[in-house]
């Protein structure tokens, strides 16, 4: 037990959540697209101003494996720098993938990588992954997509209050690519306790993908895919998502207040991720670079004996872990990897707590 701890979910209330659980018992509709499913599709549209198409699952690692499965791609591209979901759907759907290396101070994919590998391995799918809530440089991964007839997809699992900039007008982060894959998991920034939101332009995949996590059943009741599977979000997990839509915009500006206090405190000390070009981040996870002498697991180590939770995220990088079998040098994710500490970042921490946090590691970088 720490005296901050890393991270703690905040959910919706129960008493906002009880009004949908009653609505469930009293229409005897539990799964398989109820009323509170199709409100949260609706207000998905609505909230993140997306007119393409949504299609929801029962976590963020369904989403990503249903969406690479269907996107007909063969050879994809994709950072080391994630969590192993981003790539252990890639093996679910039995697609070839090799890892391209993360810009030096963004931490999301390098485009100069990109730009080496994808004639080389002759790829067809880039993924791109939102890392800790930073937009990607979705503009140039467009770019390159288009001039090599490649498909983009985002696993954009901690970025559901991600934005980008466009005309003045903040456009949400699912507007990019051909599909992005958001996480609701209790520890995300919104809950279906657990689920997952596809956003999908084109309508043919959609309905595809939609058919598919009910088993691949068509109008009657026949499958129509073998890769059909059971993955379906809830009446349960839907009442959890709706509540917490409705709190999202409040819980950010809270969120975003706590990390401007990190920045204030720490900006001296450590360099903090830099952010895309006229982007906004969720800031899902709060993690900063230590200067070079620095020993960064020594360092979690103190922290740690400080009572003050931190974590090693995306750590080890995952072409240096053994299931995965690559061998490959990716020398700015490994330097990051290395270096990176993740600091306590969650709704019911206090600016006290954060300024302690940043007080006590100020302390160990400078004993
Ligand atoms: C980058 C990334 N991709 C995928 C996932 C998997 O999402 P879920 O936990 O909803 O399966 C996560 C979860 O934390 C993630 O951070």
């Amino acid at each position: 037990v720490y005296d901050i701890e890393f991270l703690i979910p905040k959910v919706p209330k129960f008493f906002n959540v009880k009004k949908y659980l009653v609505r469930m018992y009293n229409k005897n509709i539990f799964t398989n697209n109820g009323p509170t499913l199709d409100e949260l599709e609706k207000k998905f549209h609505d909230c993140f101003a997306y007119n393409g198409n949504i299609v929801f699952c029962a976590n963020g690692t369904l989403t990503l494996m249903l969406a690479y499965k269907f996107m007909g791609c063969k050879k994809a591209l994709v950072p080391a720098f994630t969590f192993p979901a981003t790539i252990q759907a890639l093996h679910w759907a039995g697609i070839d993938y090799e890892f391209v290396d993360i810009h030096p101070t963004k931490w999301t994919i390098s485009i100069e990588d990109l730009e080496e590998k994808i004639h080389k391995h002759k790829a067809d799918l880039i993924v791109g992954v939102h890392s800790f809530g930073n937009p990607c440089n979705v503009q140039s991964i467009a770019q390159l997509a288009a001039i090599n007839n490649c498909k983009v997809i985002y696993d954009a699992a901690p970025a559901i209050s991600s934005f980008i900039t466009e005309n003045g007008k903040p456009n949400h982060i699912s507007n990019y690519g051909d599909v992005s894959s958001f996480s609701m998991h209790a520890t995300k920034a919104l809950q279906a306790i657990e689920g997952g939101a596809l956003f999908i332009k084109d309508k043919d995949l959609a309905a595809r993908i939609k058919r598919a996590i009910n088993f691949g059943l068509d109008d009657d009741r026949v499958p129509q895919e073998a890769f059909g599977i059971n993955a379906k979000l809830s009446e349960i997990q839907a009442s959890f998502a709706v509540c917490s839509l409705e709190r999202l915009a409040y819980n950010q500006k809270d969120r975003i207040e706590l990390v401007q206090e990190y920045y204030t405190l720490l900006k001296d000390h450590v360099t903090f991720q830099e952010l895309e070009e006229n982007s906004i981040s969720t800031y899902q996870v709060l993690t900063v670079l230590l200067p070079k002498d620095q020993d960064r697991d020594l360092m979690i180590e103190l922290m740690h004996q400080s009572g003050i939770q931190c974590r090693k995220y995306y750590n080890p990088p995952l072409h240096k872990v053994a299931c995965f079998n690559k061998d490959c040098s990716l020398p700015v994710t490994e330097e990051i990897c290395n270096r990176t500490i993740s600091l306590p970042l969650h709704l019911w921490m206090t600016k006290q707590e954060v300024k302690k946090v940043c007080e006590t590691l100020i302390a160990h970088v400078e004993a």
